[in-house]
């Protein structure tokens, strides 16, 4: 099975994938958990240099980082797992590329189809949480835990962050309308809850659906 997290950074989707994790160990089930970009060598080097916060890199360049990067782990990683019965969790998957660079950046979505599905090897999730939060909310959430003076904030903020607020607010109003035209896939989740309420949310919607 094929599971994938969704959401603007700081939608709280690492925090989930742990409790996750751990709930379905506890069942002996087999879990991968994985993060893109990232998951292989090559594809955490082109993680790097999409998040290097110097970097300069187009649409269009940006676009086939995380394309190439996606195309790594799922030959080498995700593929392999699938076939050997394990439970995968993807940390972010094609549906971001969508929001980000489709809605975010404004590619075309015929492009962003035909290189997805490339990248893809047309592997779809199972099913897909969705995290919903407004970007203020989100950024609030970021710095909340640091000591660092809001006048320096700014320095914390990796390349994609630092696309500004206007961006996220597109990228989110995009995973709403990806989440409406997938409504069997997607399940909408409120952020705002807490950890504890989201999760059990999880553990339920998975129960109802796939039994386990
Ligand atoms: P993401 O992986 O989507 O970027 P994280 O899981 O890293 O988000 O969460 C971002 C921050 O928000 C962390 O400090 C985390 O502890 C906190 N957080 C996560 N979920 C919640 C929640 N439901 N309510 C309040 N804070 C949360
Ligand atoms: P990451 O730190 O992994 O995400 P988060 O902050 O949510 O924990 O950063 C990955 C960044 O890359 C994030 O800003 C979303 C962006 N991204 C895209 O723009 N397109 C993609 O296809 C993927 C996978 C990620």
């Amino acid at each position: 099975m094929l599971i994938s997290f969704e959401g603007i950074d700081g939608a709280g989707k690492s925090t989930q994938i742990q409790e996750l994790l751990h709930a379905l160990n506890a069942r002996g089930v087999e879990v991968l958990t994985l993060r893109e970009p990232g998951g292989t060598a090559v594809a955490e080097k082109i993680r790097q240099i999409l998040l290097e916060s110097s970097h300069e890199i187009s649409p269009i360049g940006e676009l086939l980082l995380f394309s190439a990067s996606r195309a790594e782990l799922i030959q080498e990683v995700v593929m392999p797992a699938l076939a050997s019965g394990k439970t995968v969790i993807l940390d972010r998957f094609f549906d971001s590329t969508t929001a980000y660079q489709g809605y975010g950046r404004g590619i075309d979505m015929e492009v962003l189809r035909s290189i997805i599905a490339i990248s893809t090897c047309g592997i779809t999730p199972d099913i897909t949480f969705y995290l919903d939060l407004e970007p203020e909310e989100a950024m609030k959430r970021k710095f909340s835990k640091t000591s660092i003076p809001l006048a320096f904030q700014d320095d914390e903020l990796d390349r994609m962050e630092r696309s500004g607020i206007e961006f996220y607010r597109k990228v989110r109003q995009g995973y709403l309308d990806i989440a409406r035209i997938n409504s069997q896939r997607f399940v909408w989740i409120n952020a705002l809850d807490s950890i504890a309420v989201i999760h059990n949310r999880i553990l339920a919607l998975l129960k109802e659906r796939f039994g386990s």
